[in-house]
């Protein structure tokens, strides 16, 4: 079966404040150069959504897009840029992917039609009081019991995600994940064991956080080859 990476990548970065995300360095190579180089070797093509007017990073190679006004339009626009059978979507923003949640994402993907990477809650959960002043409510929320925090890669038949992507821009609805869309439809998605380092990043702590941790993976990747 012919297997697509798909990265969205067209985000202005708003949370972060150092301009389109993709595009910031940690430890010398972009969030977008280092999620390309760690799906590579397990797809057969990598297609990429960028912002509007932008080119890819220097000495990236890759097939590129332009992505649309919402992560939802980004891979919807993907979708139509590929044939495989099987698409694996992936957050530019996640830049640390073990190779082996990608094979057991992309295994899962090929069993059941729908699969995503993904970590049991490990905080407790509590719902902010409507009242901001006063606290947040402990109790209310269910417990953690049972929770799943969504990561990506996601992956899926791509006629399957296709159906999804219509439908739910029918009805008008926006998700910040595939698997959502998915799931919408009443059909199951796997859940893989994630990864803490397939984080996303999305504030300046988790900018902090990436820079840390560059070096460290950088020589564990070195080390495996
Ligand atoms: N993304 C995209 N197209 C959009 C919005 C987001 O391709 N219109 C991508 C981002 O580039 C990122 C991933 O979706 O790789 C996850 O989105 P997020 O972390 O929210 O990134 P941004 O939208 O760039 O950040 P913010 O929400 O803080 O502006
Ligand atoms: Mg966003």
């Amino acid at each position: 079966v012919s297997i697509a990476a798909l990265i969205p990548a067209a985000g202005s970065g708003s949370r972060l404040g150092q301009g389109p995300k993709a595009y910031v360095e940690v430890g010398g190579l972009s969030l977008l150069a280092r999620s390309v180089a760690a799906l590579r070797a397990h797809v057969d093509e990598v297609i990429v959504a960028l912002p509007d007017g932008l080119a890819l990073p220097p000495g990236l190679s890759a097939r590129c897009i332009c992505g649309g006004v919402t992560r939802q339009e980004s891979v919807s626009r993907l979708l139509d840029a590929t044939a495989a059978e099987i698409v694996l979507i992936h957050d530019a923003a996640r830049p640390f992917v073990p190779p082996e949640v990608v094979q057991a994402v992309l295994a899962a993907a090929t069993q059941h039609g729908a699969a995503t990477a993904a970590l049991p809650v490990a905080d407790t959960l509590v719902a902010q009081h409507p009242d901001g002043e006063r606290g947040a409510l402990w109790g209310q929320l269910t417990s953690r019991e049972g929770l799943w925090a969504v990561q990506t890669p996601q992956g899926f038949d791509r006629a399957l995600l296709l159906e999804a992507h219509r439908q739910a821009a029918q009805a008008g609805i926006q998700a910040t994940d595939d698997a959502g869309l998915v799931a919408r439809l009443g059909l199951s998605v796997a859940l893989v064991p994630g990864d803490a380092r397939l984080f996303k990043v999305t504030t300046p702590g988790d900018l902090a956080l990436a820079r840390a941790l560059a070096p460290v993976w950088d020589s564990l990747v070195l080390e495996s080859r």
